[in-house]
C-alpha cells in the first residue's frame, strides 16, 4: 500500500511504501498519476535505485528526451548533474560542469527551450553533501491564482519567447558552444498554461528570454514583474535531500533550482531521467 502525505499547504506530497524494485501494477500507478497531477512535486523515499530502474519507472510516464549535446550523459536518457570528475575527485570550479550547477541556481523549468518542452523531470540523490543543496520548487499554479484578475486577463494568449543560449549566457557567454546554438535556437511557448480542473499556470523561467511581437524592453519588463510576483516564499517547497530520495516533478506547473552547497569540499552525485511533453504548449505558427 502506498501512503500519499503532502509537504506543502499548495502542493507537494511524499509517497511512501513503494518499492520500484518490484513490478508496479495498473491501480499504483494510477494513485501516482493522480498525485502527480494534483501535487506536481511527489518525492518518493528509499529508492536505492541503478540507471535502469530509474529509466525504467520513467518510462511509466512517457517517452523519454535524449540528453542533448554538450551535456553529460549525452545521447543517453540520463542528465548527470555531479561535481564528480573522470577520476572520482572533486572538478575544479572553472569547469562546465561547475557552471552548469550555478545555471540550475536560476529558477527554471527543465528543457523549456525545446518546441515541445518536457512534461515532468525525475531526479535521483546518488550522493549528497552533508549540508545544503536542497532542490526548490515553485508553484506556478499558485502564483497565477494569486495573480490578480485583470493581470491573468491581460497575460492570457501572450506568447514567451524560451531561448536557450539566452538564460546560459546570462551565466557566462562561453557556456554555450555554437554547436548547442545550432541545436536548441529559440522556440515560442505560452505564457499561460492551462491544467483543466488544476487551474492555470504561469510558464516562465531562465530560458524565458522576451515576448512575442512586444518591444525587448517592455518584454523583460513583463516577465520580470511577474517572476518577482511568483518567487514569493508563500510558494516555495525546499527540499532537504536524503539519500534515496526520488522526485517527481511536473515541469509545466513548478519551477526549480538547484542552492549552493560546500561543492570544492562535498560531493553532490544526482541522476535524472527527463519525461518528453505529449504535444507543445501552443499551436504551431501556420506556415
Ligand atoms: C535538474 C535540476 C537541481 C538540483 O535536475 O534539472 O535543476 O538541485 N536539479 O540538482
Ligand atoms: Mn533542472
Amino acid at each position: 500500500m502506498i501512503e500519499i502525505t503532502s509537504l506543502h499547504p499548495l502542493f507537494a506530497a511524499e509517497v511512501l511504501g513503494l518499492d520500484l524494485g518490484r513490478a508496479l501494477d495498473s491501480e499504483t500507478l494510477r494513485l501516482i498519476e493522480d498525485a502527480f497531477a494534483r501535487y506536481s512535486v511527489l518525492v518518493f523515499r528509499d529508492q536505492d535505485v541503478t540507471d535502469e530502474q530509474q529509466i525504467a519507472f520513467s518510462e511509466h510516464f512517457g517517452s523519454l528526451e535524449r540528453t542533448k549535446v554538450g551535456t553529460p550523459g549525452a545521447g543517453s536518457p540520463l542528465v548527470v548533474l555531479t561535481n564528480i570528475g573522470a577520476d572520482g575527485s572533486i572538478t575544479s570550479p572553472t569547469d562546465k560542469q561547475i557552471l552548469n550547477n550555478k545555471a540550475n541556481q536560476h529558477w527554471h523549468a527543465d528543457s523549456s527551450f525545446k518546441p515541445v518542452p518536457a512534461k515532468a523531470s525525475m531526479l535521483s540523490a546518488r550522493i549528497i553533501p552533508s549540508k545544503g543543496g536542497n532542490t526548490e520548487y515553485l508553484s506556478m499554479r499558485a502564483a497565477y491564482a494569486a495573480l490578480p484578475p485583470a493581470k491573468q486577463v491581460a497575460i492570457e494568449g501572450l506568447v514567451a519567447i524560451h531561448d536557450y543560449a539566452y538564460g546560459r549566457s546570462k551565466i557566462d557567454p562561453n557556456l554555450v558552444s555554437d554547436e548547442e546554438r545550432r541545436v536548441v535556437p529559440p522556440v515560442r511557448q505560452a505564457v499561460v498554461l492551462d491544467h483543466g480542473a488544476f487551474g492555470k499556470s504561469l510558464y516562465l523561467g531562465a530560458h524565458c528570454a522576451s515576448i512575442e511581437g512586444w518591444p525587448d524592453a517592455e518584454g523583460r519588463a513583463l516577465i520580470d514583474e511577474l517572476m518577482a510576483h511568483a518567487m514569493q516564499a508563500r510558494f516555495v517547497y525546499s527540499h532537504p535531500w536524503q539519500p534515496r530520495d526520488m522526485i517527481l516533478w511536473d515541469n509545466r506547473a513548478v519551477l526549480h533550482r538547484a542552492t549552493p552547497f560546500a561543492a570544492a569540499a562535498e560531493k553532490r552525485l544526482m541522476v535524472r531521467t527527463t519525461i518528453a511533453g505529449d504535444g507543445p504548449t501552443i499551436a504551431p505558427r501556420a506556415a
